[in-house]
């Protein structure tokens, strides 16, 4: 390959990274197989180059959160807070933070705006990430975490809805007040979280709505039994797609996220007791591994951005590829 070649198909203004006089005179003074190394290695810097370039300075723009005020359930922990850091590494400057324990939640928003001016030129005050005290199982409570919220920002364009437990009990051993808690939580209090949403969005003109369901919306996880959990989840997969339908011509989008097994505080309490039950988890993935909360961000910013606008009703599943066999 010439050097001819390379200065065709390079932009002029890269070509400081094309070798330099003394490797092209080095090139030509080579044998072949030399030659062709040498000019291997200039492309190959090239592209690491412009690519790290490219990296930094270009996004598709719908992709943004930047201007967007969002809210995230269980945001406090968990993928939760992973879903808060991927909108703030967006550009989003407007988040609540909603979970059970407003400390905690005020925590989680005080390391995020830290974390956020690291190497950046953001400023603290930049960010309005506040923290809010709320049980998603009492609809009186998401009404006053958005009150709150509509109070600070004045409006709201996306919400996830992530906040959730569970639990593994067999059928005929689950006590009914647990399994009641778990469907107020998991079920009703992504109902409460979506309407309150919309409650807002539609005069506003719209929104995005994520509700996080799981792969368990879609198939029976083996060993550990969880029958109100999975059906629960089965549930806000389809609450997501009733929802999308009553609202889609309000502008009102809802969509679901389907996580396989990941790597959070909700599973590592279960894997504490059990380290075979991670390695059946990693041998039934396809991919083999359970994920890790970073691994969802991408999907989350897609759902909540307008990179999704004509998404409704769908659910994105991120599951090592667990739900295909
Ligand atoms: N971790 C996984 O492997 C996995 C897989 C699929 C789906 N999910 C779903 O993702 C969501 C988040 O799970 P996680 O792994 O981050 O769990 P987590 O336990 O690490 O975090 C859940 C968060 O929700 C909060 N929360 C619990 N009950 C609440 C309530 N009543 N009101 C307000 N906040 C409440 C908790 O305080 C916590 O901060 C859940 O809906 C879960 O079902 C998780």
């Amino acid at each position: 390959m010439s050097t001819r070649l390379f200065s065709r198909a390079i932009p002029s203004s890269s070509r400081t990274l094309l070798p330099s006089s003394s490797q092209a005179i080095a090139a030509s003074r080579a044998s072949s197989s030399q030659r062709q190394r040498i000019l291997v290695g200039a492309q190959v810097r090239w592209n690491s180059a412009v690519a790290a370039k490219a990296r930094k300075e270009k996004f598709l723009p719908d992709f943004s959160m930047a201007g967007k005020a969002t809210m995230i359930t269980g945001g406090a922990r968990g993928l939760g807070y992973e879903f808060c850091r991927a909108f703030v590494q967006s550009g989003c400057t407007s988040l609540a933070i909603v979970d059970l324990k407003e400390e905690e939640a005020e925590e989680s928003a005080r390391t995020l705006v830290t974390e956020a001016c690291l190497d950046s030129d953001m400023d603290p005050k930049d960010y309005q990430i506040i923290g809010i005290g709320c049980d998603v199982s009492s609809e009186l409570s998401v009404q006053q975490a958005y009150r709150r919220t509509m109070d600070t920002f004045g409006r709201i364009d996306s919400v996830v809805a992530s906040a959730g437990i569970v639990e593994n009990y067999s059928a005929f051993d689950y006590p009914f007040d647990r399994i009641k808690r778990l469907y107020d939580i998991n079920v009703h209090g992504a109902f409460f979280t979506a309407r309150e949403a919309a409650r807002h969005m539609i005069p506003q003109g719209g929104g995005s709505v994520v509700l996080v369901a799981s792969m368990s919306a879609n198939i029976v996880n083996i060993p550990q039994p969880q029958t109100p959990y999975n059906s629960a989840k089965a549930a806000v997969k389809h609450m997501a797609s009733s929802l999308a339908v009553e609202w889609a011509k309000k502008g009102v989008r809802v969509n679901c996220l389907s996580p396989g097994y990941m790597l959070t505080k909700l599973t590592k309490t279960i894997l504490a007791h059990d380290q075979e039950l991670k390695k059946t988890w990693e041998s039934l993935t396809p991919m083999g591994r359970m994920g890790d909360p970073e691994d969802l961000s991408g999907a989350i910013v897609f759902l909540a951005s307008d990179a999704s606008r004509f998404m409704t009703g769908s659910e994105i599943r991120v599951d090592g590829g667990y739900c295909c066999v």
